[in-house]
C-alpha cells in the first residue's frame, strides 16, 4: 500500500511521541488514591464560601481530572472508598479502608498511596493506619481546610503534594503522614490545632519535613513503632473493642463515667486536665469502672507535653494505664489496637510507651 512521504513522516512523528509519553509514563511510580470524603471533597455556594459548604460532595475522578498537573508526579488512579464527612466515620470504616491500603501496600504495581479524607479526624485515621499496615511505601493522608469552589482554596496543592510525596523513594519507611499546607507531619504526632484557617495542623514534637515544588525537605524521623515494626496487623484484625472517652474539669460529676462503664467498652480514656489530673469526687467511679475488669487509661485534654506516671495519681495502687502524650483521641485509637491482643494492663503500658 502506498503511503505518501508526508503520512510516512507523521506516522513516524506519531509513534516517536507515543514511545516518549510511554517512557515518560513508565518512568514515574504509581500512586493509587483513596477518597472518603471531606472538605477536600466539599462544594460551597460560592467562592467566597470558604466555610460554609457540604463536605462530601465531589468523587475521586473529579478530583483527578481537576488537577491534570498530577500527571506530571505520577501515574495516579483513583478508588472512591467512601464519601462522608469524617466526624461520621466509623471503627468498620477504620477497618474496611486499613484493609484496602494494606491489599493495594502488597500490589507490586503500587508504589505510594494518598488517602483523602476530611480534617476533623485525619489523626486518628492516620494512627490507625500507622499503628496497622506493615508496608515501608509511602502511605500519605490528605485533606483540605477550604472547599475546592472556594478563593485560595487549598486541596489542590494538598492533593498536588500529597501524590508527589508517595511516589517519592524517600518518603519510605517513615510512618504514616500527612501533607497540610507545604508541611509532611507524622500521623502519630499531628493534630488538627485549628479549625478554621489553613495551617490548621501541628506537631506537638515538630513535622518530619516540608514538600515544596514536588521536593522533599526532611528535618526528622519517627521513633515510636510504626508500620513494618509494629506487633499489630490489620490483616489480622477483624473487629475493634470499644472504647469510649471522658473528660475531666471543674465540677465534673461521674455520671458519664458510670454510664460508660454499664455501656459494654473494654477500655475508658479519662481526659484530664493537667497532667490528666482526676477529681477526687471521680476516681471511686473510675476504680469501680477498673474492678469491672475495664481498662482505664488516663491521658490529658492539654495539648502538648505528656502524661507522667504515679505523678498526682497513684497509677499502680489503681492499675492505671497512662496515655503518654497521646491526646484522647489517640489514645482510644491505640487503645482499641492494642486491646485486639491484650487487656494486661502491664502490657498495655509497655505499649502506650512504644507507641
Ligand atoms: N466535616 C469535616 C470533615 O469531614 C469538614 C472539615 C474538613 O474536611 O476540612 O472532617
Amino acid at each position: 500500500m502506498y503511503l505518501s512521504p508526508r503520512f510516512r513522516a507523521f506516522a513516524a512523528g506519531a509513534a516517536l511521541l507515543a514511545a516518549g509519553a510511554l517512557a515518560h509514563a513508565q518512568s514515574l511510580p504509581n500512586v493509587v488514591i483513596l477518597a472518603t470524603g471531606g472538605t477536600i471533597a466539599g462544594a460551597g455556594a460560592s467562592a467566597v464560601n470558604s466555610a460554609t459548604y457540604a463536605a462530601a460532595k465531589v468523587g475521586v475522578e473529579k478530583l483527578i481530572a481537576g488537577l491534570p498537573e498530577l500527571s506530571k508526579v505520577a501515574n495516579v488512579r483513583g478508588e472512591q472508598v467512601f464519601q462522608v464527612a469524617s466526624e461520621s466515620l466509623t471503627n468498620d470504616n477504620l477497618l474496611t479502608l486499613a484493609k484496602r491500603v494494606s491489599a493495594l501496600a502488597k500490589q507490586p504495581d503500587v508504589d505510594g498511596i494518598v488517602i483523602t479524607h476530611g480534617t476533623d479526624t485525619v489523626e486518628e485515621t492516620a494512627y490507625f493506619l500507622t499503628l496497622t499496615v506493615h508496608t515501608n511505601k509511602p502511605i500519605v493522608m490528605v485533606a483540605s481546610m477550604r472547599p475546592g469552589t472556594a478563593l485560595s482554596a487549598d486541596g489542590a496543592l494538598n492533593l498536588y503534594d500529597a501524590v508527589s510525596v508517595a511516589g517519592s523513594k524517600d518518603a519510605m519507611g517513615k510512618g504514616v503522614l500527612l501533607t497540610m499546607n507545604d508541611s509532611i507531619e507524622s500521623g502519630r504526632d499531628v493534630t488538627k490545632n485549628f479549625n478554621i484557617k489553613p495551617s490548621a495542623f501541628v506537631s506537638q514534637w515538630g513535622s518530619l519535613g516540608m514538600v515544596v515544588e514536588g521536593k522533599n525537605y526532611w528535618f526528622r524521623a519517627p521513633v515510636k513503632r510504626h508500620t513494618m515494626n509494629s506487633e499489630f496487623d490489620i490483616d489480622k484484625i477483624t473487629a475493634l473493642p470499644p472504647v469510649e472517652i471522658a473528660m475531666g474539669y471543674e465540677g465534673v460529676a461521674s455520671t458519664a463515667i458510670d454510664a460508660l462503664g454499664k455501656s459494654g467498652i473494654k477500655a475508658l480514656i479519662h481526659g484530664g486536665p493537667g497532667n490528666g489530673s482526676v477529681a477526687d469526687r471521680i476516681v471511686p467511679s473510675l476504680q469501680k469502672v477498673r474492678a469491672d475488669g475495664i481498662v482505664v487509661i488516663r491521658s490529658s485534654r492539654v495539648p502538648d507535653g505528656f502524661v507522667i506516671r504515679n505523678a498526682e495519681q497513684p497509677d499502680d495502687k489503681y492499675d492505671w494505664v497512662v496515655a503518654h502524650d497521646l491526646r484522647p483521641q489517640k489514645a482510644r485509637i491505640l487503645a482499641m489496637v492494642a486491646l485486639t491482643k491484650t487487656n494486661d494492663t502491664k502490657e498495655l503500658q509497655r505499649i502506650f510507651w512504644e507507641y
